[in-house]
């Protein structure tokens, strides 16, 4: 049997544990192990401490050579990494100044990569998603949300979502899969039926059964459903002991409110969101969920982060990785982005894609480095961890390891 590996030593290893779940953060609350060290064993965290202290004739040891800065491998909690073809069009269009409508009209728009899904194979959408996620991976992101809703019916988001499943058997990073069959009304769709009602009463079951998504999502927006058309819904979702997650404020307020209503555990977006609604989310358990890279590809403004964490809200920062509104897909360029706009600190940017993220996807067993928790963590090349958000994505993990083994 193999003994527990020890890794080390690290020159600053931040475990992010300890911290409140709620509210602002100053980079003085942050913990910081210096010469620290890792001790994992079978794909968990044995023990966390000096490195020195840990070392024994009971432990093997991965000794590194240098400047390292350690932290729990970084959570994506809100993706499309599941799609087919591109939307670069779209952008082009957006840059010179047309309209959403006007991009809808001229065959763009979500409903475009609804056409594009469509015509992919669930084998094409699985090698789309791999080689996504394997950039992600590199990045230091080791647990990624992946979002179905640009199938649009129950046979088409059933492809989706067992495309996902069987991605994540392929790929290292884990992949946390959601329903977002209401991403906007079909336009093919049959008016004389519920659109909401068929998904629900064909697709929830089946999602069960297939142990294919715990998680349902919807955009509540103009463009797509309204608070009302969401509600049965929902209700019917939680009836199910489905999670609910919803896209909500991205361009007119109401989703927020949809999200308290429905004990949600997240509200997403929140670009359009105003004093109201950051009180009212502050004072729930809603995490609020940043999506800056939905900003930077649409170019309007960002969620009020710190107004958020200022009244106390939880702030989660996500990718929204999609080839509509977010094509970058770089969460911690974007998460640093943000934190320069809205003015966070870095333990507030670190616990955004890092333990608060985890608790948006309701995961209780990563996010922070304690023992018995996934051996899921990413090092950078460095002795000073505020050199990673100051290089805004551009100083890059020179290793990531995920369940104990390093990957990258
Ligand atoms: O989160 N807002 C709705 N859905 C996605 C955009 C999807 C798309 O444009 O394809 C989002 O930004
Ligand atoms: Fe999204």
């Amino acid at each position: 049997m193999s003994k527990p590996l020890l890794i080390g030593p690290f020159t600053q290893l931040l475990p992010m544990s300890g911290l409140p779940l709620k509210g602002a953060l100053s980079d003085e609350q942050l913990p910081i192990i210096e010469k620290g060290g890792l001790v994992v064993y079978e794909g968990k965290i044995l023990d966390i401490g000096i490195f020195e202290d840990l070392k024994s004739d009971d432990v093997e040891v991965h000794q590194l050579e240098g400047n390292h800065v350690c932290l729990p491998g970084f959570i994506d909690a809100h993706t499309h990494i599941c799609f087919g073809g591109s939307r670069a069009r779209d952008y082009a269009y957006r840059n010179s100044g047309k309209t959403y409508l006007e991009i809808a009209k001229a065959g763009g728009g979500i409903w475009d990569t609804v056409t594009q899904t469509r015509k992919a194979s669930q084998e094409d959408l699985v090698e789309g998603i791999i080689s996504r996620s394997v950039t992600h991976l590199k990045n230091g992101v080791t647990t990624i949300e992946v979002k179905s809703g640009y199938g649009l019916s129950v046979e088409e988001e059933l492809k989706m979502l067992r495309a996902i499943k069987q991605a994540d058997r392929k790929t290292l990073a884990d992949l946390v899969p959601t329903c977002l069959a209401a991403h906007m009304k079909p336009k093919d769709w049959d008016g004389d039926k519920n659109y909401l009602e068929e998904i629900a009463s064909k697709l929830f079951l089946q999602l069960k059964s297939e142990g294919l998504a715990n998680r349902i999502d919807a955009f509540i927006e103009e463009s797509a459903f309204s608070s009302q058309e969401i509600a049965p819904y929902f209700q019917k979702a939680r009836e199910l002991g489905f999670d609910i997650t919803v896209h909500a404020d991205q361009f007119t307020t109401g989703g927020s409110e949809v999200a308290i209503q429905f004990d949600a555990i997240s509200a997403d977006h929140l670009e359009a969101s105003t004093e109201k609604e950051i009180q009212l989310l502050a004072k729930s358990d809603v995490i609020a969920t940043a999506l800056p890279g939905a900003s930077l590809g649409l170019g309007c403004d960002f969620t009020p982060a710190r107004k958020l964490l200022d009244a106390g809200g939880v702030l989660a920062i996500a990718s929204d990785h999609n080839p509509g509104s977010a094509p970058m897909g770089d969460l911690l360029t974007q998460a640093s982005i943000l934190g320069t706009f809205e003015k966070l600190s870095n333990a507030e940017v670190l616990a955004g894609i890092t333990f608060r993220a985890s608790a948006a996807l309701n995961l209780e067993d990563r996010g922070t480095l304690e023992v018995n928790k996934l051996a899921d963590f990413v090092i950078f090349p460095t002795d000073n961890y505020q050199e990673i958000t100051y290089h805004q994505g551009q100083l890059k993990p020179n290793a990531v390891w995920k369940n104990g083994k390093q990957i990258e």
